[in-house]
């Protein structure tokens, strides 16, 4: 790899379909419509899950779509330059858009949009984890050499997206808004059920209780695993070797089998120092 990360605004971007004139063009001139539904995430907390079940939301849990349109065309990423020419062209389907780009660098026209916006977060401890397996196996970014190396960089926001920290305290600023939902991915792998319902009295959207099983069924983590479309199929496998799925464990907590009792505490006094004077309550885990 010719370059370690794309850096943009002093943030960390991964090489490969990341460019300072996309981002630029992403924050600057992308015009968000209101009718845009925004799905946004730190990655690694649970982005294609979360983009799963919207899309069977919108064909009533009939799996077709999921199954032979892939995650980047359904909802595309608007700071990737294939996800931004993705979104431009577009001509039909729901208007999803995903992105993980930290608040400062989202498109300026979303503050005075109608458009909602849905914002996943994780317990950090399982984001790094999964960060660390990710970006290790894959061609996309700088690779750690190790976990130990991989924590450093993250307590330090020296991964792709920057600090995580800043990345979720910048959105959850906007928790309070009417046009905004924030979700949690422990909690809805607690209750799958209860998310989805929750998703859908957001974007005004009824299912009946038949259509409500098929989300849940066609979104679980063993269907979204044998589904190709739904685990970064379409990118070469020179870039995402064929054995690397984003489907990886899918469980909360396994930070514990990775973390030493060191780089616990640690965690423990960044995240304190960090996030102080947001609720504990916005942070539902272990
Ligand atoms: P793990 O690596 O811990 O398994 P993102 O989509 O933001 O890249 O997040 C990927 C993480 O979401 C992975 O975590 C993946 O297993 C998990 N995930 C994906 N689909 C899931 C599902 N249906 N249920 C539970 N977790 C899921």
């Amino acid at each position: 790899m010719a370059q370690d990360y794309v850096w943009y605004d002093g943030i960390a971007f991964p090489v490969v379909d990341y460019k300072p004139e996309i981002l630029k063009a992403a924050h600057e001139k992308f015009v968000v419509k209101d009718e845009d539904i925004m799905l946004v995430s730190y990655p690694k907390s649970g982005t294609h899950w979360l983009i799963e079940i919207i899309s069977l939301i919108h064909t009533k849990g009939d799996p077709k779509w999921v199954r032979s349109v892939n995650t980047y065309d359904r909802s595309p990423w608007i700071e990737t330059e294939s996800g931004n020419t993705t979104i431009v062209n577009r001509k039909e389907g729901p208007p999803l858009i995903s992105s993980h780009l930290p608040i400062q660098l989202f498109p300026k026209s979303f503050f005075t949009s109608k458009a909602k916006l849905i914002y996943v977060i994780r317990n950090p401890k399982d984001v790094l984890i999964s960060g660390y397996y990710f970006w290790s196996s894959t061609n996309l970014a700088k690779k750690p050499e190790s976990l130990e190396q991989y924590f450093e960089w993250f307590l330090r926001g020296h991964v792709p997206y920057g600090s995580w920290f800043d990345h979720v305290r910048g959105w959850l600023s906007l928790r309070e808004k009417e046009n905004v939902l924030v979700l949690c991915y422990e909690e809805m792998r607690k209750d799958p059920r209860k998310s989805i319902e929750k998703i859908c009295q957001f974007l005004g959207k009824a299912l009946e209780p038949g259509e409500l099983n098929l989300v849940l069924e066609n979104s679980s983590f063993q269907a979204m695993k044998e589904n190709k479309m739904s685990n970064c199929n379409s990118l070469p496998e020179e870039l995402i070797p064929k054995d690397v799925k984003i489907t990886r464990k899918g469980i909360t907590g396994d930070w514990k089998n990775h973390f030493t009792p060191a780089q616990t505490q640690a965690f423990e006094e960044t995240f304190r120092e960090k996030m102080a004077g947001l609720p504990p309550e916005l942070f539902p885990w272990d």
